[in-house]
């Protein structure tokens, strides 16, 4: 199958090795020629470590590297049958860059999109045929992280979803499909993860490392809250907080804090600047978790349930099938069970009792409980 990925940098190059190494011929473009040679100087530097530790040979870094061409023009993917878009998240330049591609690819080439907060429709609309036209949302690091979203817009065919997933589902990826919403399914459900954490420090419950603390010990969770959003940049983080708050008609549920604002403004976006929550320069030492127990388990059970809750409501929506809801979070973001599965556990009745004992509380619409978690505690039903 020949590949044609547009946009060379973090996700477009991790998408162009996903797809070499499964064999496909790809033909990788950028518009800036030093993104094209990062990313080729990347895969040998990713390739090379594969092969010092014995998960690869020479001959295997060979063949990924041969499958992959570095190309300067969009007319050089005109001969391909998927083309996967990565360049800069803005509708404006990709509906323009789809509609130039349209007139140079064949009639049945499907282009899909790796968008995390534009609408597939809005970006298919660009195209005179939209029902060629889905989203693949690969994690990053691509060639790592096992899910990939596919999201079918109301434009796309069937037989658009049909091939898609069958691809993605060749190149060793977990596949699990979602409706065309913001965030769709990860970053839609994870948004409690960080939210309801924000706003237990900014009740001044528990401060960074206990929240922490408590989400890693008591949840098993590889890492908490605030030690994720250093990760990811409290600049990327708030930015997807505050686009999933504006596209859902400022849903008071996925409204973004405060905290993670100065701190963005102030320039502490986490490890790649040095200092967010955490300071992470030399010689500086993390401050000690609270040890009340009783604390950290009101912590991690008031951010389970909204998280449940969450997913929950995505599944009440329609968003995506349970098993794909559970998937999604386990795959997409290493979640250590899935939410609807944690649920069941947990029980439909202790997860209602919870959201209303919050809804009580601060009588605000953050903590509604979803109508389908209240039927189902009434129908006595489980997830699975
Ligand atoms: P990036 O900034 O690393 O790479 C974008 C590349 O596109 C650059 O090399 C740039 O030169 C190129 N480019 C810009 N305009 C172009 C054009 N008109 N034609 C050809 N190339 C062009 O961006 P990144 O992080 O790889 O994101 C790309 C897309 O993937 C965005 O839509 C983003 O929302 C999405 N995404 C990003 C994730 C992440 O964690 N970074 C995760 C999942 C999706």
């Amino acid at each position: 199958m020949n590949v044609g990925v547009i946009g060379s940098g973090t996700m477009g190059s991790g998408i162009a090795q996903v797809a070499a190494t499964a064999g496909c011929m790809v033909s990788l473009f950028d518009t800036n020629q030093s993104a094209l040679d990062k990313a080729k100087a990347n895969l040998e530097k990713v390739l090379s470590r594969l092969i010092e530790k014995g998960r690869i040979d020479e001959a295997e870094k060979n063949r990924i590297q041969s499958n992959i061409s570095y190309v300067k023009q969009l007319q050089d993917l005109s001969e391909v049958n998927l083309v996967i878009e990565a360049i800069v998240e803005d509708l404006s330049i990709k509906q323009a860059v789809f509609s130039e591609l349209e007139t140079m690819v064949s009639e049945s080439c499907i282009i899909a999109s790796n968008t995390s907060s534009l609408s597939i429709a809005s970006i298919a609309a660009s195209l005179k045929k939209p029902e060629r036209c889905i989203g693949i949302h690969f994690f990053n690091p691509a060639p790592l992280m096992k899910l990939v979203e596919v999201i079918p817009a109301v434009q796309t065919s069937e037989k658009t979803l049909e091939s898609c997933v069958n691809t993605i589902k060749d190149w060793g990826k977990i596949v699990a499909i979602a409706k065309d919403t913001p965030g769709f399914i990860v970053n839609r459900v994870a948004r409690p993860f960080y939210g309801e954490s924000l706003r237990i420090y900014e009740e001044g419950l528990a401060d960074f490392a206990t929240i922490d603390d408590s989400l890693k010990t008591l949840g098993g969770f590889r890492m908490g809250p605030f030690e994720l959003m250093d990760f990811i940049g409290n600049d990327v983080n708030y930015t997807v907080t505050e686009t999933v708050f504006e596209a859902f008609y400022y849903d008071p549920r996925y409204k973004p804090s405060f905290t993670q604002k100065r701190l963005s403004e102030a320039g502490y976006l986490g490890r790649k600047s040095g200092k967010g929550y955490y300071d992470y320069n030399e010689g500086s030492q993390r401050p000690k978790p609270d040890e009340n127990e009783e604390l950290s388990r009101l912590i991690f059970e008031r951010v389970l349930v909204m998280l449940i809750n969450e997913a929950a409501d995505a599944l009440f929506l329609n968003i995506a099938s349970p098993e794909d809801i559970d998937l999604a979070m386990t795959k997409g973001v290493n979640y250590p069970k899935g939410l609807l599965a944690w649920a069941d556990e947990m029980g439909i009745n202790w997860c209602v009792e919870r959201m209303d004992a919050l809804y009580d509380e601060y009588h605000e619409d953050r903590y509604r409980c979803s109508p389908l978690l209240r039927k189902m505690n009434r129908d006595q039903k489980t997830f699975f």
